[in-house]
């Protein structure tokens, strides 16, 4: 199972070395590294089971690595069965399809004229889609143990970490405790009470992170750096860091393509918000694989969220302008760099000062005809309030700010999906 950097053409094999951060990171030729698994080129087929790292197996590339590593498909079921039980116990529930559905009354709401598909998140574990993203990454270490691989060679005595305070810690903390395995978590000195009483109840190990003296950049991130550097296994959601945190993110798309297929509906456009990228990333390239097996007849265009207060990649996109996309994967710095203000936005979960995962985002919006959306304050509000209002799904201000981009562009098309996700706490 080969892993490739789209900025170096680096390749790693996935049973021998782990497939996160690209070997020629971090020396500082400016190219933008991030590993992403080789696409397996055959048609894939579709399970029937309802758990989507079951249905969609022969689409990931832990499960594709287990079978060439000698694991049968039942060897799967039972790694994937054992942390479902374990994620019910922690959780409530472990992974199941989440819905997607018209919402008429919300399409009404905001002026649109056209249908309106809203992929509800907020009851997948943890509250949010960010779980999908790390039950990829633990499926893999799983496979390497199971598998004895040389990549995960004295793996359980390194710890899991993750810098964040927010969905994606909740996410970690979840799937780290059903796989009993210990994480420590990066935090800010500001963060949520609510959230860091969820994260204790769940046994990871919190250390708040002050800026320090004449330190650049944020100081949790540096933190998880420095303890990724003494050997912890990444376990955020940056594609920079752990590129396989991509790939698990990729279901939301399988699942919603599926839905459409069932349908009869193709989507115009898919509104999602952006913060660090993963997300945006993990629908672009999942929309591209679920095309090219057939579920869907052309690619909606992708239309990237971000706020005023805070668009690296607004900004970033913008520059690109007609570019070859190899140019900027060589000249990261001169595309993507730190948002240089402190932003604040009802969207906290968005504010991401690097959009990390900018490139595959970019890409997904060449490819589809999308673009960038930036909105201000009143169209987060509003989105937020309308989807309160208008829908029985109880998201987050972050969760529903792709809503705020068809506020701004309500032309995108006939048949627009968004994605609500991150429950209000
Ligand atoms: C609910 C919700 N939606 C979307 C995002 C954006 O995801 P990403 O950081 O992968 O761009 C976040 C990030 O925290 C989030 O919490």
């Amino acid at each position: 199972m080969k892993f490739r950097c789209h900025g170096c053409g680096a390749e790693i094999d996935a049973g021998v070395r782990l497939a996160f951060a690209c070997p020629n990171a971090g020396l500082g030729d400016d190219i933008d590294h991030v590993l992403v698994a080789d696409s397996e080129t055959l048609p894939l087929s579709i399970g029937n089971e309802t758990d989507p790292f079951l249905r969609y197996r022969q689409w990931l590339s832990p499960y594709r690595l287990a079978r060439s590593s000698g694991l049968s498909d039942s060897a799967w079921f039972d790694l994937v069965g054992k942390l479902d039980l374990a994620l019910a116990a922690v959780d409530g529930s472990g992974f199941r399809i989440t819905p997607m559905a018209e919402r008429i009354g919300l399409a009404k709401a905001i002026g649109l004229s056209g249908s309106l598909w809203v992929k509800d998140e907020t009851h997948n574990v943890s509250g949010s889609h960010k779980a999908r993203h790390l039950m990829g990454v633990m499926l893999y270490l799983r496979v390497l143990e199971a598998a004895r691989l040389p990549a995960g060679e004295n793996m359980k005595a390194r710890r899991l970490t993750i810098a964040s305070c927010g969905n994606a810690a909740l996410a970690a903390a979840v799937i780290a405790r059903a796989a009993e395995w210990p994480l420590d978590v990066f935090i800010p000195p500001d963060a949520d009470e609510a959230v860091k009483a969820r994260l204790k109840e769940l046994g990871a190990a919190i250390t708040i992170c002050e800026r320090r003296p004449g330190e650049a950049g944020d100081p949790c991130y540096l933190r998880f750096r420095e303890a990724v550097a003494a050997g912890a296994i990444p376990f955020g959601v940056q594609g920079t860091d752990n590129g396989l945190a991509i790939e698990g993110g990729r279901t939301l798309a399988f699942e919603m393509a599926e839905e459409f297929s069932r349908v009869g509906v193709v989507p115009d456009a898919l509104f999602a918000q952006v913060g660090g990228g993963a997300l945006a990333s993990a629908l672009a390239q999942g929309l591209a694989i679920a095309r090219a097996n057939g579920l869907l007849p052309s690619l909606p265009k992708l239309f990237a969220v971000q706020t005023a207060g805070c668009a690296p990649l607004a900004r970033a996109w913008e520059r690109l302008d007609g570019m070859d996309l190899d140019v900027p994967a060589k000249k990261r710095s001169q595309f993507m760099w730190p948002w240089e203000t402190t932003p604040t936005s009802l969207a906290h979960g968005i504010l991401d000062d690097e959009t990390y995962d900018w490139w595959a985002i970019a890409e997904g919006m060449r490819a589809s005809g999308g673009s960038t959306v930036v909105v201000d304050e009143s169209q987060v509000a509003t989105a937020h309030k309308a989807g309160r209002l208008h829908t029985d799904i109880v998201a987050s201000a972050t969760g529903t700010s792709g809503l705020a981009g068809v506020i701004a562009k309500p032309e995108a098309g006939r048949q627009i999906a968004v994605i609500f996700s991150g429950v209000e706490r």
